[in-house]
Order: C-alpha cells, then structure tokens, then sequence
C-alpha cells in the first residue's frame, strides 16, 4: 500500500529555504548570545540542518515535550519530557520547531521559557497551518505556510513513522484509517 499521497515539499525546496533562514538567523543576531533550542522529536532534520547555514556562534540545546492526551489532537496541556541543559537567562534564544498547528505547543514553551528571563525569546519554525489555530501564535522566521492536511516526513511522524523521508508529504488517508 502507498501510504504517501503527494510530496508537499521537495528536498530541494526544503534545502533552499533553510538556507535563507540561516542566513537571516545569522544577519540578525550578528554579535549575540543566542542559544538554538531544538525542539525534540519533530524538529531534527530542520533543527540539524539550520544549524549548520547559521554562520554565527550558537549554542545548542533541545526540549522535549508531550501534549497530554490523544497523540492525533492536541490537547493543550503539556509536559516536559527533557528540559534544557543549559541557562539562558541573560541570553537570546531561538525556539526550532517543525510545525506550528494549533499554536499550544509554542504558547507553553513561550511561557515556560519567558519565565527564565533571556534576552530575547523568538521562533523559528519550517512549517505553520495557520488554519487549525487555537491560540495567537506564530514563528518569527517561517519555512512555509501549508494547508491543513496531515503532513509527515522530515523530522515529522505519524505514529512514530515516517521521520526519515527527506521530504515532506501528505500521508493517505488510508494510512490512519485503516482502510
Ligand atoms: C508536534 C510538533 C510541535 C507541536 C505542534 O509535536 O513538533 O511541537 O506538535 O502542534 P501544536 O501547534 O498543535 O501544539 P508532537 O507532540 O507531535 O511531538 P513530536 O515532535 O515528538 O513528534
């Protein structure tokens, strides 16, 4: 069965425009403390490959999080699986996300962050589906906006699976309804 429907965004796509993230990552925090903080598990390939077209010094460090509840829609609270190593109080940090969805993920984080008090808090995320937002959320530096379908690919699973394409795509329907 071809449980993929359609590549969304090719490799090439991706490549190039992270390219341009990175170096306007790199143009605008020139001379400062900033701190990458990858978002684990869903931001590897975009975390992984930011990092390296960031021509600047950068700190690195991951969170993990968890919504409670269903896996397939988020509920909104959320817990930390793995917190940061590393202080940023004092220092800029940059939030790496694969998705912004209903935007609850990153207004807990913001918060949580926020309350450790760095220099500055901004987002970068490769993907927004500004169609299923909750709450007024957004990156500060944005790969591409996408329509509401169910993504996978590039860092991002359904079920665990599919991480490892190196595109992005729309999973078939067929392959989380079980026909
Ligand atoms: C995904 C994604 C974001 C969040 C976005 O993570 O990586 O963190 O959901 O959704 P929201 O805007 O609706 O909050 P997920 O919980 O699937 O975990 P994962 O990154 O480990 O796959």
């Amino acid at each position: 069965m071809n449980t993929i429907q359609e590549i969304l965004l090719t490799e090439e796509q991706i490549s190039t425009r992270v390219q341009e993230l990175g170096a306007q990552i790199s143009a605008d925090y020139q001379g400062k403390d900033l701190v990458l903080v990858g978002i684990l598990k869903g931001a590897i390939c975009f975390f992984s490959d930011l990092i390296r077209k960031v021509s600047i010094p950068v700190n690195v460090d991951f969170m993990a999080v968890s919504s409670y509840g269903s896996s397939y829609q988020t509920s909104g609270a959320v817990r930390i699986l793995k917190d940061l190593d590393l202080p940023i109080e004092g220092r800029h940090v940059l939030i790496v996300e694969d998705i912004v969805d209903t935007g609850l993920t990153l207004s807990y984080l913001k918060k949580n962050l926020l309350s450790r008090n760095p220099a500055s808090l901004k987002v970068a995320a490769l993907l927004d589906k500004p169609e299923r937002r909750q709450v007024d959320e957004h990156a500060d530096y944005l790969g591409f906006t996408i329509p509401d379908e169910f993504v996978v690919g590039y860092g991002i699973d359904y079920a665990e699976q599919y991480r490892s394409l190196p595109y992005v795509a729309i999973l078939s329907p067929s392959a989380y309804l079980g026909s």
